[in-house]
């Protein structure tokens, strides 16, 4: 099963032309509902005004070579490892649901505008049926066991929320590629047609919804990640204290640290001490 183009089989009943204008249809609304969205939440407006008045705020001045290493930093980091994430059961979600996602979408495209019709290199059906499973084991990890309502809050997994339609057209789109690709081996074609149906609705909503959905956070977090280290480095901070070092003197003389004054060196963080149950 995993090694067909299940697009293949497809152009049968479908030409490549009009799967090839899907495809397209879908980027040109991912694009316009990201600019649509910056524009209609004055993000970029803010981000550069944040920036700015940060700048005010700065203590020295970031040289272009370091603002470049910082921006490599952040590839490295944020963007390509999830750092932000304390917890690792949250990271190695994110990780599988990103790359997942990502080899997934990049195999759909090269299938269906490469080898919509003929003979496809056996890795690509692998590595598209590989992202989707990825996807779905990393997501419905995260919807059932990570979310912070189901795993801190004590909500039911099936309370639902209009932000959880990215996650949810996510996982849409990936369980019923792949359950359209299995139903395309075992050759039931009703089942199949149903299944293929439900994939494109699924799709559509996901690359159609980005106004309403955390879809575009893949392209503002990095900005932002890139931004908070940038605002560290020129001391500006957004504004914040310097973070307290205990061993340091006037930090322990702070107001804020009166409480943890004869606190021996070594405490720890007293909410990271228990999981949260009590509901
Ligand atoms: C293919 C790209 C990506 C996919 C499919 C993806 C997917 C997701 C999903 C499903 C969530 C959970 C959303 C929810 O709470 O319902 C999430 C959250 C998050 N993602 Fe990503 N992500 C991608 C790229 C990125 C990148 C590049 C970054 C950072 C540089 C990033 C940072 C975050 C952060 C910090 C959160 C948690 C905060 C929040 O929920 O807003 N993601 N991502």
């Amino acid at each position: 099963m995993i090694t067909h183009n299940p697009f293949t089989e497809l152009s049968a009943f479908i030409p490549a032309m009009v799967m090839q204008i899907y495809v397209i249809a879908m980027a040109v609304l991912v694009v316009g509902g990201t600019a649509i969205d910056t524009l209609h939440k004055k993000s970029a407006k803010w981000f550069f005004e944040n920036a700015k008045e940060a700048k005010q705020s700065a203590t020295r001045t970031v040289t272009t070579g370091e603002a470049v290493s910082i921006a490599g930093q952040t590839l490295a980091s944020e963007v390509l490892t999830s750092s932000e994430f304390c917890n690792p059961r949250r990271r190695a979600s994110h990780l599988l649901i990103m790359y997942g996602f990502l080899t997934f979408i990049v195999t759909s495209a090269i299938m269906v505008f490469v080898y919509p019709t003929g003979p496809t290199p056996t890795y690509l059906p692998v590595l598209w049926h590989l992202g989707a499973l990825m996807l779905v084991i990393g997501g419905y990890w995260f919807w059932f066991f990570i979310r912070v309502d189901v795993a801190a809050e004590g909500t039911k997994w099936y309370h639902l929320v209009r932000a959880d339609l990215f996650i949810l057209s996510l996982l849409s789109t990936a369980t019923f590629a792949l359950i359209w690709s299995y139903l395309q081996w075992t050759g039931v074609p009703i089942w199949e047609t149903l299944f293929f149906a439900l994939f494109v609705l699924a799709s559509t909503v996901l690359f159609g919804g980005v106004l309403w959905s955390k879809f575009a956070h893949m392209f503002f977090k990095p900005a932002a990640a890139y931004q908070k280290r940038i605002t560290k480095a020129d001391g500006s901070m957004e504004n914040l204290p310097d973070f307290a070092d205990r061993s340091n003197p006037a930090d322990r003389d702070r107001h804020s640290m009166e409480l943890l004054k004869d606190a021996p060196m070594d405490m720890g963080l007293g909410i990271k001490r228990e999981r949260p149950s009590h509901y």
